[in-house]
């Protein structure tokens, strides 16, 4: 194991900064209270953390439209208060790594402020402008992806929101500038980047129209009333299609090459993450980003058995065949997806299926990343107020469905509610007091605390509790972390055509780990005493989730209780 560097090794747990933990008590999140949650996150036993975009933004797509990229958000704390936490994260092992937006800046960047002046400043080209929209492209987010700057008379262009207008990256000037601002958190120690919406970054130099006869809020509406696999398959088709001139352009191997070389000017073994699940950004294994996520195992509206040994064989085989071997990264959360435990709950087991799903994570060949709040089991919560969404691509949505499509306002507000990102953004439930413990009781925080904290769903009372989710977490990270195989060992599936469990080795020349995930009702009656590796050995169990003791048993004669988390060493 003491080849593997630390990202390979580190469990990552992802802090959306502005709702995790309120310090000055106004609402909103914060670095002092990150700082005072860092015993909880040590203690949690995570050993990185990516933290969602602090810098300063007018927060049209809640900081992913940065207006400064060497500052600190003012609603987040000072520079000194991110230097604090970097200097306190390290000081308990944990390492840190930002959110890096390269697409896009602000429509408030002073970048884009001078762009747009006139159609001769030093900064002119640093952005996209037309004089006319040269096509039908559209903004994942808000429409027309051509946007009129009254003060240059010209049209720029944005793949998100029209306050992201996109960067120019054909200018030399550009990158300079950006991978400035990315030496800065570097200098000051930071451990890398997750790096956001890369696919978008260049577009088809022949600005080709896409064929697809909805616009944006059209095909949104188009995918919601998609029924059958038929209508559903030719929704994916048309989103494709809009999009497939917009996105995957070439050019990006070569500049995640030149990032990666700035990161390699570093000590300490600094990483990249990139927001996409396409290996090939990882070059050669060794040549641009070190991880790229795993969101093929994500795309699917149940975790079953099957799905997984698919995605498993597919993605380690494609990692594989890299000539440097490229190393997996597995999540089923983060701020833009659903809850876990809403997305693949079915309401009857959610509680076992949520245990299942964190082994799953915490048990695949790979680094995983965690989302804030799925320890304790966090939930969506849907709000159908748009005056109450703070996403404004559901807002714009929920604008386009009453005066455009001529939706009923009610089921619109449902709509964009279920659309919109902030069900799975609302604030960290710390305890079962007020506003669950975020912010003091008498305070409006900036998205609705779900109040099912008052149901256990919230750390303090977790905490107490020995069988609780969160105490779960912590002692998997434990075994985890104590287990070199689930951390370096190759995954070798099992029982490859049982519909009702996940069975699979992990195993390193040392040692070698038996899962199985019990994603069913069912008792099961399991036999491994003919499967190599394991036949003539003892099983020695690490961890059960129906809380067997840690005992020594023959592979033969293996009952799996109902959706149990099984793993156990096999024996020398
Ligand atoms: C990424 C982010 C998302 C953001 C978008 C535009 O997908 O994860 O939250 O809205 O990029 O920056």
């Amino acid at each position: 194991m003491s080849d593997l560097k630390w990202w390979q090794t580190a469990v990552f747990y992802q802090i959306y900064p502005r709702s995790f933990a309120d310090g000055n008590k106004d609402g909103i999140g914060d670095f002092k209270g990150m700082i005072e949650k860092l015993d909880y996150l040590s203690d949690l036993g995570i050993d990185a953390l990516w933290l969602s975009p602090h810098f300063p933004s007018p927060n049209w797509d809640c900081g992913y439209d940065v207006s400064d990229y060497t500052n600190v958000a003012p609603e987040y704390g000072t520079l000194e208060d991110f230097k604090l936490f970097l200097q306190e994260a390290h000081n308990r092992n944990i390492r840190v790594i930002l959110d890096l937006v390269l697409n896009h800046t602000s429509d408030e960047h002073p970048w884009f402020l001078e762009s747009k002046s006139s159609r001769d400043n030093p900064k002119a080209d640093w952005y996209i402008w037309m004089d006319a929209p040269p096509n039908n492209w559209q903004s994942c987010f808000d429409g027309d992806a051509w946007t009129f700057a009254p003060e240059r008379g010209q049209y720029y262009y944005h793949y998100f929101m029209k306050q992201q207008p996109d960067l120019n990256w054909h200018n030399p000037d550009v990158k300079q500038a950006m991978w400035d601002a990315a030496r800065f958190w570097l200098d000051l120690g930071v451990d890398g980047y997750r790096l956001d919406a890369i696919a978008t970054i260049y577009e088809d130099p022949n600005l080709t129209p896409h064929t697809v006869p909805l616009d944006l809020a059209g095909l949104r509406r188009a995918v919601e009333l998609a029924q059958t696999p038929a209508e559903k398959k030719q929704v994916g088709k048309y989103w494709h299609n809009m999009f497939k001139n917009q996105v995957g352009q070439p050019g990006l191997h070569d500049l995640m090459k030149e990032l990666r070389a700035v990161l390699d000017e570093y000590e300490g073994d600094r990483m990249l993450v990139g927001e996409d699940d396409d290996i090939a950004y990882m070059g050669n294994g060794e040549d641009e980003l070190h991880l790229v996520f795993n969101f093929p195992l994500m795309r699917t509206e149940l975790l079953t058995p099957a799905h997984i040994r698919r995605n498993q064989k597919e993605r380690l085989s494609q990692l594989g065949a890299l000539p440097a071997r490229g190393w997996p990264c597995n999540t089923l959360g983060n701020h833009d997806s659903s809850r876990i435990h809403t997305r693949y709950g079915d309401r009857q087991h959610d509680a076992e299926l949520a245990r299942l799903h964190a082994a799953l994570v915490l048990t695949l060949k790979g680094t995983p990343f965690l989302y804030n709040g799925e320890e304790i089991g966090m939930t969506d919560l849907i709000i159908a107020d748009p005056a109450k969404l703070r996403d404004t691509m559901a807002t714009w949505y929920y604008d386009r469905l009453v005066s455009e499509l001529k939706v009923d306002p009610q089921e619109a507000a449902l709509r964009a509610g279920e659309m919109s990102r902030d069900k799975n953004r609302t604030p960290m439930q710390w305890s079962n007091h007020p506003n669950a413990g975020f912010s003091p009781a008498n305070v409006d925080t900036w998205l609705p605390v779900n109040s099912n904290y008052k149901t256990g769903i919230n750390v303090r009372d977790q905490q107490h509790n020995p069988a609780s989710l969160l105490n779960y977490y912590k002692h998997l990270l434990q075994v985890r972390k104590s287990s070199p195989a689930l951390i370096a060992g190759e995954y070798i599936p099992l029982d490859t055509s049982a519909k009702d469990y996940l069975a699979f080795l992990r195993k390193t020349d040392e040692q070698t780990i038996l899962v199985i995930l019990n994603f069913s009702e069912k008792r099961l009656e399991l036999n491994f005493s003919r499967t190599k590796d394991i036949k003539g050995h003892d099983l020695q169990i690490l961890f059960s989730s129906a809380e067997r003791l840690k005992t020594t048993k023959p592979p033969h004669g293996l009952t799996i209780n109902p959706f149990e988390v099984f793993i156990a060493e096999v024996g020398a």
